[in-house]
């Protein structure tokens, strides 16, 4: 069933997440997340410091599992997804740095890289919950459109789209854009007990009315949360505008 709250902005969106994520650790302190990186969270990752500052939130015992990252960019390159956590979260906050888990985009290995990954995920025993974000092209994590979707942890190749949309840290240049990614699979995403996905602002509208009350598709990977037991959809007014 998808649960769909609406709220007035970004900031009181990500207010409402960082509430329920503060009530859900304190209640089951290990909990096991997945996080995104991008735009959209950023604010959500400012409310949980500001709660962890104030002794709100303690993330001592949980663990993080980051949905995605470019390939070819060295673990310390500012422009990774990794760099992005550390700045707007990890550097702030009491997660110990070996329960958060993200994905070496630069590892020569990559299959075991993945493979470790999803074995790591599964002896926790999965996702408790997933936060995820949507792109404009309805990608959830780097699962791209397409005909079909991969289920577990695999590398992708990013569409143009994707490069467009990450192209800020590099320069305003789409083509300096990794060209491929690791992405949680849509299936260990979907496996997460809870799924909450958070959408913001104008520009997200369309694909946020195609994902929730279009057809099922992969050509629309972020339509596969319909069949998700336990989706929350959190969205400012303008992202819901066309619901
Ligand atoms: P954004 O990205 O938060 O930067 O809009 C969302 C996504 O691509 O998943």
């Amino acid at each position: 069933m998808i649960q769909t709250v609406v709220l007035s902005t970004p900031r009181a969106v990500s207010t409402a997440v960082a509430d329920f994520l503060t009530r859900a650790v304190g209640s089951t302190p290990g909990l096991v997340l997945g996080l995104p990186a991008g735009g959209t969270p950023i604010p959500l990752y400012r409310a949980l410091v500001d709660r962890y500052r104030a002794g709100r939130i303690d993330f001592s015992r949980v663990a993080t599992f980051n949905l995605d990252e470019f390939c070819g960019l060295a673990p310390d390159d500012p422009r990774t997804y990794r760099a992005f956590m550390r700045t707007h979260l990890f550097d702030h906050v009491n997660i110990p740095l070996e329960r958060a888990h993200l994905l070496d985009g630069a590892a020569r290995r990559w299959r075991e890289e993945i493979a470790q990954f999803e074995t790591k995920l599964a002896a926790l025993g999965g996702l408790d919950l997933a936060i995820v974000g949507i792109g404009n092209n309805g990608h959830i994590a780097f699962n791209e459109p397409g005909p079909a979707l991969i289920a577990r942890t695999h590398r992708v190749r990013l569409t143009p789209a994707t490069r467009r949309a990450n192209a800020e840290a590099f320069g305003n240049r789409w083509r300096a854009v990794p060209t491929h990614g690791l992405t949680m699979g849509m299936g260990t995403i979907a496996s997460a007990r809870g799924v909450v996905l958070i959408a913001t602002g104008a520009h997200k509208a369309t694909i946020v009315r195609r994902a929730l009350t279009g057809m099922v598709t992969p050509q629309v990977p972020a339509s596969l949360l319909q069949l998700h037991p336990n989706l929350v959809v959190t969205l400012d007014r303008a992202a819901a505008a066309k619901l």
